[in-house]
């Protein structure tokens, strides 16, 4: 094991891969099913369209998603050592979603486990991954955020239906000996008094699920927009500013801020306090709405694909969500 003073490896990025369902719903449709308008969606947040995953699970998204990373990297299967799924829809509350995909990727020397950290979910298991990468044991882990939020969305709120969508992204990580490189630092946290504000309430052993539970519209997402809004403003734009200060990292040094995309004028506020540029902030939001724990992934995907993220570039990743949870990780790009 590697002291904290003494790092011997760091985790690298060293794959991505992604998978959003083919079937689109755009701002029309909303206006056929809630009193809405795509203006005030658009103005709002940022959405334009959002995915839906029609025939399948959240594992057989994080399946799609993975199978696309192991397209474009020579690993195999059966070389993985770990899988971390981040969601807050698995297929089910147990067996975990992790043994579901390692199962249909036929990952045979794997262990895993699933992440619930909401709209963090991403962040904490790139930290949880990273650190099993560093203390030496393991060599070749994948971290796949995966949510099908239609599942848990009522189509009737039209507070809440308009904002969410389905996909899943994976990236793997490997150790490199080269400390310039890979992810270099992490701010996490939790904050249980948010749990009034974004939750799903029923079918947990608190709620468990009865015809009241289902009537009571339980099993469905509930969040109160405005006060989560408030506070992941100041939560997102802090945290990322405060990983910049502890790194001694000036806005110049930043290639991209790579936020959740929950919504536009959150991301807004928080490259204004970083004093970062729009040119160099991720944005998916447009296409895929709020995907959860696939959002940041699923931009890194993009982002390296269109070869707009460059060997040695600095990237600050932040979230803000559900918990509340919420962190930043810092970390510099080693993909050619
Ligand atoms: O990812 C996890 C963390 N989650 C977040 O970060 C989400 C945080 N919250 C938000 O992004 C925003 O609060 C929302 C997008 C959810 C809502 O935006 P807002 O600017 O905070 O709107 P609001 O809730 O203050 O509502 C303003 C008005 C209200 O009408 P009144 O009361 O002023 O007459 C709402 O009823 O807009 C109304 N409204 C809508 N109007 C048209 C709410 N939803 C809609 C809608 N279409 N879909």
């Amino acid at each position: 094991m590697q002291s904290k003073n003494k790092k011997i490896y760091n985790a690298a990025i060293t794959g991505v891969g992604m998978y959003v369902p083919d079937k689109i719903l755009d701002n029309k449709y909303f206006e056929s099913i809630v009193d809405t308008n795509d203006e005030w969606i658009v103005s709002r947040t940022g959405i334009r369209e959002r995915r839906v995953m029609e025939n399948g699970a959240t594992s057989d998204m994080a399946v799609y998603a993975i199978q696309d990373l192991f397209k474009t990297t020579k690993v195999k299967p059966e070389e993985i050592d770990v899988i971390i799924v981040a969601t807050v829809t698995p297929d089910m509350f147990f067996p975990a979603t992790a043994c579901l995909v390692q199962e249909k990727i036929g990952a045979t020397k794997a262990w895993g486990f699933d992440l619930s950290a909401a709209c963090s979910g991403f962040l904490f298991a790139l930290q949880t991954g990273a650190s099993l990468i560093e203390s030496g044991t393991y060599k070749k882990v994948i971290v796949v955020g995966s949510d099908k939020m239609t599942a848990i969305t009522d189509y009737t709120d039209r507070n809440n239906c308009i904002l969410f969508g389905d996909a899943a992204s994976a990236v793997l990580l490997e150790p490199t000996e080269d400390l310039n490189y890979g992810i270099k630092d992490s701010l996490l946290y939790v904050d249980g008094s948010g749990k009034e504000s974004l939750y799903m309430k029923g079918g947990g052993s608190l709620n468990p699920p009865s015809h009241e539970t289902v009537d009571k519209k339980m099993h469905y997402i509930y969040q109160d927009g405005k006060a989560v809004f408030k506070v992941a403003v100041i939560g997102m734009a802090d945290i990322s500013f405060e990983i910049m200060k502890k790194n001694e990292l000036k806005s110049e040094d930043v290639a991209y801020l790579v936020p959740h995309q929950a919504n536009l004028r959150i991301i807004d506020a928080t490259a204004k306090r970083m004093g970062i540029s729009k040119d160099k902030v991720m944005i998916n939001i447009d296409r895929y709405g709020n995907t959860t724990a696939a959002t940041i992934p699923s931009c890194l995907t993009e982002y390296y694909r269109a070869g707009k993220i460059k060997k040695g570039d600095n990237l600050i990743l932040s979230a803000f969500g559900a918990g509340y949870t919420w962190g930043a990780i810092y970390l510099t790009w080693s993909l050619d």
